[in-house]
């Protein structure tokens, strides 16, 4: 294990009623004006929505409503938040959603403490906000984690570049299984993987053997796939999404990260992939996974045989990387690039493009070239 310092951020209220049983209390500590942020309008059908603002109010707060964050959150949004937090006064923001509302909302936070411009503050001066409006999250699609940690990840349309940013974590996260009844099976398997990847690229980092962390990992992985596949049998079952929901932010509150390097190539690749064809976040991980593993499998192959084993039962460490694939295929997940939702026809000239503009891990099994990384997307088309 590595040297580390690790602190818990965010609490969290689950289970059925967490937001009628926890919400008042839990907004009680911050001023009157609360935004109440949300995505394209699946809260005001499912009657979340009503039910959110109704706490909020009869706790004596006023309401600024934003809506219509949509998935995959633009920096062009995030400065309309901003604007709407400054000119309201607002002193907590409520983010009621899944991974895209949520990170929208960390960096509005961020941005409307300061006048100046937050994507160039971090990624060209590498300085970070010391200053948010504090936010709090009630998770209504589960996968990201995003409701546990400080970072976000945002599309600047006009630069073509989707990044990681950084900010405050939310200072509480309501999860309650109930509130993601409504998410249609696909977007929860598809969140879902996004949760096993999560664990994988962490397991997958270069560091020392022998790394408890690497345990937890595997535990994650291992009750991610049985839910997962529970759920592919019975949509309606909430032990399932509850279980996937915890799976959820365990995989990326930094638990599994403590002590040690992390991978996350393929996550590179997807984003840079995002930021050109708008693509689902999971699903566009599941088209790109077994490909990079399939370079990479010879690399770290003591660890790729545990994980065969461990999470699928199989025997040899390329044995695994196939039977993830066969599991991404029997969840209807795409095993193409060609099957994923896409504003642009994906072409290799776009293919070209991510590979050139997307992040190079150095501490996965192995740093791989730009060339490489182009040939394992045109290996995935
Ligand atoms: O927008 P609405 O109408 O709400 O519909 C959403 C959206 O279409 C729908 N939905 C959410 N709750 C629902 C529901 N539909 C019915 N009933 C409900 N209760 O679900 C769809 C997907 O929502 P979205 O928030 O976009 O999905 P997800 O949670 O997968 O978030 C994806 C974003 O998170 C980023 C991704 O890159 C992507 O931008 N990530 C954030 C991370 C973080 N901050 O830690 C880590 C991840 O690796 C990831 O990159
Ligand atoms: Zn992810």
């Amino acid at each position: 294990m590595q040297k580390f310092v690790y602190e818990y951020a965010t609490k969290v209220y689950f289970g059925e009623g967490a937001a009628k049983e926890h919400l008042a209390a839990a907004v009680s500590g911050y001023g009157k004006n609360v935004m109440l942020a949300y995505g394209g309008g699946s809260v005001k059908k499912n009657g979340i929505y009503d039910e959110v603002k109704k706490i909020l109010e009869d706790a004596g707060k006023k309401v600024t409503d934003f809506g219509g964050i949509r998935s995959n959150p633009t920096y062009a949004k995030v400065q309309e938040g901003a604007a709407l937090a400054r000119r309201e006064k607002i002193d907590f923001i409520l983010a009621v959603g899944g991974g895209s509302v949520i990170d929208c909302c960390k960096i509005v936070a961020a941005q409307a403490k300061t006048d100046r411009d937050l994507w160039e503050m971090e990624m060209s001066d590498r300085q970070f906000p010391d200053e948010v409006i504090p936010m709090g999250a009630v998770v209504t699609a589960s996968g990201t984690g995003a409701e546990m940690n400080g970072g976000a990840v945002i599309t600047n349309e006009e630069k073509v570049v989707k990044a990681g940013m950084a900010a405050a974590a939310p200072r509480f996260a309501v999860l309650d299984p109930l509130y993601t009844a409504s998410v249609p099976k696909m977007q929860v398997i598809s969140g879902a993987f996004d949760t096993l990847s999560h664990a994988m690229e962490t397991y997958f980092g270069n560091s020392d053997q022998d790394n408890v962390s690497d345990d937890v990992s595997l535990a994650i992985m291992k009750n991610t796939v049985v839910n997962m596949r529970r759920l592919i049998e019975n949509a309606d079952d909430m032990q399932a999404r509850g279980n996937l929901m915890w799976d959820s932010a365990m995989a990326e509150n930094g638990i599994l990260k403590v002590g040690r390097l992390t991978d996350f190539q393929a996550h590179q690749i997807e984003h840079q992939l995002g930021a050109y064809t708008d693509c689902n976040h999971g699903q566009g991980l599941a088209a790109i996974h077994p490909a990079y593993y399939r370079h990479i499998v010879k690399d770290a192959e003591a660890k790729f045989a545990r994980f065969s084993k461990e999470v699928f039962g199989a025997e040899t460490a390329a044995e695994g990387v196939e039977a993830l694939a066969g599991f991404i295929r029997t969840c209807g997940l795409p095993t193409k690039l060609g099957d994923l939702r896409s504003k642009v026809e994906i072409t290799p000239e776009i293919l070209r493009k991510v590979a050139d503009t997307c992040n190079v891990i150095k501490c996965g099994p192995r740093e791989l070239s730009r060339d490489e990384i182009y040939e394992i997307l045109m290996e995935c088309r």
